[in-house]
């Protein structure tokens, strides 16, 4: 199939993109650049320099290359500045996700699968989490993702869009050649393994939650599993938007995390224990069983301790990450 992916120079895109290639695809990755990183671009994969507020560039783009499918994941990502800058995200998340809808359409371009997240569920009424259960996100960056949503389920009706929806729970892990250098970073495990790396101090944020040991639970997926469920996903035909959770079902608190670090690296972290953030979660664990069902998907790499175990293994072959 002949692919574009915005945001694929960024963390998930590259290895999206990597095994795309290894499925025989043809790839444009569309990124600015802004947060990704040209070194995480495979060579085998066009690349084009743009923004998604440029729908003339992206329809043109599509066109030129005969694309037959867009995997949407240029965003930005964390969730304090979205609280901070509302309107930068709303811009970027929102307004770039139309335009790139736009760009569809005049391209004559019909499916699309889209990067949204479990932050939009906000604190979760029960777990697992099921995609009917309640969509409440407690920030704009998670509003922004449900606002694309709901302008995919509009649009893929209207236009006979086939349209997927993957929430995200928490990608981690590397492929051999590209892994997580997010610039700052807020994600735990690349945070984690950095601590152990340069000896520096590991704070966890909240002690006193209601989970078996009082920090905060969260359903880590190997990032290579979640490059596959994009790739199921592109073999949808039926029109209209369907919404899948990827998480492998199992949380792992941040303790646990700690341990497993540990254990692959040999080091003991520094932990300084510190009181909640606002608006942190107190646990996530993904309800998959939609994804499996439907789309046949299932994680390969379920375990913790490989996921950890791989991006240990990339922090070590790029200590100081895509360095310029
Ligand atoms: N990392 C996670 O755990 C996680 C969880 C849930 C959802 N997601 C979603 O997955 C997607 C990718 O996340 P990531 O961790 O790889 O982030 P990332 O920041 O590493 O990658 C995002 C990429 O998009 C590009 N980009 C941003 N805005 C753009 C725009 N308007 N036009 C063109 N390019 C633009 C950036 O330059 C970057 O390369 C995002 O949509 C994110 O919301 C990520």
């Amino acid at each position: 199939m002949r692919v574009l992916v915005t945001g694929g120079a960024g963390y998930i895109g590259s290895v999206i993109t990597e095994e795309l290639l290894k499925a025989g695809n043809f790839v444009v990755v569309y990124d600015s650049l802004e947060h990704g990183h040209i070194q995480a671009v495979s060579s085998q994969a066009t690349f084009v320099c743009g923004h998604t507020s440029d729908r003339m560039r992206l329809a043109q783009t599509l066109a030129a290359h005969q694309i037959e499918a867009v995997i949407h994941m240029a965003a930005f990502i964390e969730v304090n500045k979205s609280v901070s800058d509302p309107d930068v995200y709303f811009q970027n998340n929102v307004s770039g996700s139309l335009s790139v809808i736009q760009a569809m359409h005049d391209a004559g371009v019909k499916k699309i699968v889209f990067s949204s997240t479990a932050a939009l569920y906000g604190d979760p009424q029960k777990l697992p989490i099921q995609e009917q259960d309640l969509a409440a996100p407690t920030n704009p960056y998670g509003v922004t993702k449900l606002m694309t949503e709901e302008m995919l389920r509009w649009c893929a009706d209207a236009f006979q869009f086939t349209a997927t929806s993957l929430r995200y729970f928490n990608a981690a892990g590397a492929s051999d050649l590209y892994g997580e250098m997010h610039e700052p970073e807020t994600h735990l495990i690349p945070l984690a393994l950095r601590a152990a790396l340069q000896g520096k101090p590991f704070y966890i944020f909240g002690t006193d939650y209601p989970t078996r040991d009082g920090s905060a639970e969260r359903d880590y997926i190997h990032v290579r599993d979640l490059a596959q469920a994009h790739i199921v996903a592109l073999q949808r035909t039926d029109p209209g938007l369907k919404i899948y959770n990827v998480g492998v079902g199992r949380g792992s608190t941040i303790r646990e995390v700690i341990a497993s670090v540990e254990r692959i690296t040999g080091r003991t972290l520094q932990i300084i224990e510190s009181p909640r953030r606002a608006g942190d979660q107190v646990a996530t664990i993904a309800d998959s069983r939609k994804i499996q069902a439907e789309l046949g998907w299932k994680p390969a790499f379920p375990e913790l301790d490989d996921i950890i175990e791989s991006a240990w293994k990339w922090l070590m072959n790029h200590p100081n990450g895509y360095a310029r």
